[in-house]
This record gives structure tokens, sequence and C-alpha cells, in this order.
């Protein structure tokens, strides 16, 4: 039985990759980080599995990682962990260098350590926003890089000692320059999951308007339980490569809210522009036809914004035989409106039941 170790187990890709390789047959083993609140909501139904396992560890404690890895002995480890926020990484640029920039090497520099650079392959969670500022379109392996914030400046270092390590010490270590990927279980605060829940909650009464920043920015949006298929098939190629995952086709943030409210049977007209746009209701329930739902804010524009990736996965699909359209723009934005409206529901039956037991509380009769 192989052995993978996951950093990052408890986020999006981290989970979907633990259900694709146990299903595989891999023992697979999680790193996790201590925290105040119960925040593995994605990995709680693979506890206590046979062939799944978490350990204690941070990004940022080489010693530990170094016990861990001695421990397990991985055969393949993917490097998912990271403060994967572009915004967020204005405001911690420190933290965001410690762990998506010095970790990587920590990662590498403890598989030598453990004697395991020999047998152990390592894949690195890179990403489009290394073509940043982009210098052409659509982007492929040999497009150059103009990371365009401290989040892409932090993962381009990631980017080349792999590389390097790759090359120095002939280690199986490889990138994955995948292009965004979104799910049901994409964190709240990515634009993606930010609409679909929103439209969610407008459609349930729940909350008066979405405010974005810059609608017009465009992504190669795929589907992230398709993309963790990826990860894998680059660990089991006879050479170590580096390989873009991407969809080849592009939307805008608008055209995603667009079509997300449709699927929340809410249709809107799009007015004015920049600062001004705001999006209307023009069918679907009686109270919101005419209300403005979607607005912009400020709040929500970056220092310096990437606004056009689009990805050209021609050598994964020739190399790795993946097909990139296996779930569609419209099949995802459908998925994740369905999940949210389905949560909205049960978590708004959920808050009744608390409505009512306060009023009881309140009322004394729950003793
Ligand atoms: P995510 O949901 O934000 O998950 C990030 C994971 O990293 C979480 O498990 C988090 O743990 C962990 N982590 C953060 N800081 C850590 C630290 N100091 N020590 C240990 N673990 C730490 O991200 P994702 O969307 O799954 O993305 C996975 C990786 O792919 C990331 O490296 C991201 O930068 C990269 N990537 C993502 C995309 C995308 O579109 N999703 C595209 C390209 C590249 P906690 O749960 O404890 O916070
Ligand atoms: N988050 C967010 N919130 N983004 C918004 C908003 C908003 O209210 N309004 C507009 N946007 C725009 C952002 O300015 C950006 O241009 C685009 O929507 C996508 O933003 P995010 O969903 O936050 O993702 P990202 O592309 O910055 O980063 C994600 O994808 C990268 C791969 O390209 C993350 O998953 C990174 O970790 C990943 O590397």
């Amino acid at each position: 039985m192989k052995r993978a170790l996951i950093t990052g187990v408890t986020g999006q890709d981290g989970s979907y990759l633990s259900e694709f390789l146990i299903e595989k047959g891999y023992d697979v083993h999680g790193i996790i980080r201590r925290s105040s609140v119960d925040y593995r909501e994605r990995i709680a139904h693979l506890e206590g599995h046979p062939q799944f396992h978490l350990h204690y560890g941070d990004m940022g404690d080489s010693m530990g990682l170094v016990q861990v890895i001695r421990k397990v002995q991985p055969d393949e480890i993917y490097n998912l962990a990271a403060q994967s926020h572009v915004q967020v990484s204005f405001d911690s640029p420190e933290f965001t260098a410690d762990v998506d920039a010095t970790g990587v090497l920590r990662i590498l520099e403890a598989v030598r350590a453990c004697g395991l650079e020999k047998t152990c392959r390592i894949y690195q969670a890179s990403t489009s926003e290394l073509y940043g500022k982009v210098e052409e379109v659509p982007q492929n392996e040999n497009t150059p890089f103009h990371p365009y914030s401290p989040y892409a400046v932090a993962k381009q270092y990631g980017f080349w000692i792999v590389k390097e390590y790759r090359e120095a010490y002939e280690m199986y270590c490889c990138s994955g320059i995948l292009f965004n990927h979104e799910s049901e279980r994409r964190g709240e605060t990515f634009v993606t999951r930010k609409i679909t829940l929103a439209a969610a909650r407008i459609s349930q009464g729940l909350q008066d308007c979405l405010y974005l920043g810059n609608m017009d920015s465009l992504r190669d949006w795929g589907y992230a339980k398709d993309y963790v298929e990826c990860m894998w098939l680059i660990l089991q190629q006879d050479k170590p490569e580096d390989f873009v995952i991407a969809t080849g086709v592009q939307h805008s943030v608008r055209e995603f809210t667009d079509l997300a409210f449709r699927y929340a049977g809410i249709e809107l007209k799009f007015e004015g522009e920049g600062i001004d746009e705001k999006g209307i209701v023009v069918s679907g329930p009686e109270n919101l036809i005419g209300k403005t739902v979607v607005a912009v804010s400020e709040d929500f524009y970056r220092p310096t914004d990437v606004v056009n990736l689009w990805g050209d996965p021609t050598k994964a699909k020739a190399k790795l035989g993946w097909s990139p359209n296996k779930t569609s723009f419209e099949e995802l934005v459908k998925i994740m409106v369905e999940a949210d409206i389905a949560k909205v529901a049960s978590e708004g039956a959920a808050h009744k039941v608390r409505m009512n037991l306060a009023e009881y509380l309140e009322k004394g009769i729950v003793k």
C-alpha cells in the first residue's frame, strides 16, 4: 500500500485529494494545525477511516515537519498547505511568505533530512497567479511569470525552489500550475463561493445585497474535484515535469454572478459601470422585482489585481491524458448554487429551532 502525506488536508483540495487517494488504495496521512474551534468540516467524514490518519504540524515548524515525514515515510507528498487568499496576502505578507515560500523549502529539506530524496515524490501546489499581470493570453508552461501580489511572489519562490531541488539533487519534485478551481467546499470569501452563498441567501430572504469588487475580472474556473486527479497524475509520470492545469475557457465575475442568480431563480440586469454598477432583479420572487441585489464596494478592490487568467491545458491533455472539461462552467455554477441553497435552507431551519428555543427559554418553558 502506497503512503501519501498531504499538507493542507483540511482545505478544499486536501479533502478531495484525500478521498481520491483512499479510493486509489493509498494510506493517506494529513497534517493539521491545532485550532481553538472545530474547523475540520471538510474531512470529518474521513476521520476514523482505516486508511486516513492525521498528525499535528505547521508549515512554520521545520522540526515538526521532519518528525512527521520520518514517522510516515511517505512515497508521495502533496504540499497543498498555504495562506491561499490573495487579498489576505496584502494584509499578512510576511506570514504568507513564511508559509507559501519558506514552507516549501522546509518540506524539501525535511525530505532530504529523512534520507527520502531518492524515493519520495513531491507535488507542489503552484498557481496561475504566477502569470499575474499577464504577458500573454492564454497562458501555458512557457508564458513568462509576472507575479502581482505578495501571495504570488511567495508562490513564485516555491515554484523555483522546487525546480532547483529537482535539478540540484535529482529529486522527483514538480509543480502543478493550477488555474482557479472551485466547489461546494470552497472557502466562503473566494469570489465564486461568496456569490453562490449570497444568491442562495437572497433567494430565501436572508440577505439583502451582495457587495463585490472588480466584476470585469476574468478567470478560467474548473471543478476542484476534477483537478485533484491531475495532482496524482503529475506524480505518476516517468520524468518529473511542471504542468498547467486549466479548462481553457474564460468567464468574468459578472457572468458567474448572473448565472448563479439564474440558478437560484433570480434574473438580473446589470446597469452602470465600475463602482456604480448594480445588479437589479428583473424576474424572480415578487418581493425582489426591481430591487438592487448586487452592488460594488471599494472594500473588495485589490491594490493590484490579476484580471485576465486563461489557461492552455494542451500539455496536460497530451501527456497526462487528462480531460479539462469534465465539469463545464455551467455545471460547476449549478453544483455550487444547489449545494448552497440546501445549506442555507437547512441552516434556516436550524436557525428557527434556535430562535424558538431562545423564545422558550425566555418564557421559562424549558427548565
Ligand atoms: P484552502 O482551502 O485555503 O486550504 C489551505 C490549507 O492550508 C488548509 O488546510 C490550511 O489549514 C492549510 N494551512 C495554511 N497555513 C498553514 C500552516 N501554517 N501550516 C499548516 N497548514 C496550513 O486552499 P485550497 O483552495 O485547497 O488550495 C490548496 C493549495 O493550492 C494552496 O496551496 C493554494 O495556494 C493552491 N492553489 C489553489 C487554487 C484554487 O483555485 N483553489 C489554485 C491554484 C493554487 P487550516 O484549515 O488550518 O487553515
Ligand atoms: N475574493 C473576492 N471577493 N474576489 C473578488 C470580489 C470579492 O468580493 N469581487 C471581485 N473579485 C475578483 C478578484 O479581484 C479577483 O480578480 C477575482 O475576483 C478572483 O478572486 P478570488 O476568488 O479571491 O480568487 P483569486 O483568483 O484571487 O485566487 C484564487 O485562485 C488562485 C489561482 O489563480 C485562490 O484560490 C488562490 O489560492 C489561487 O492561487
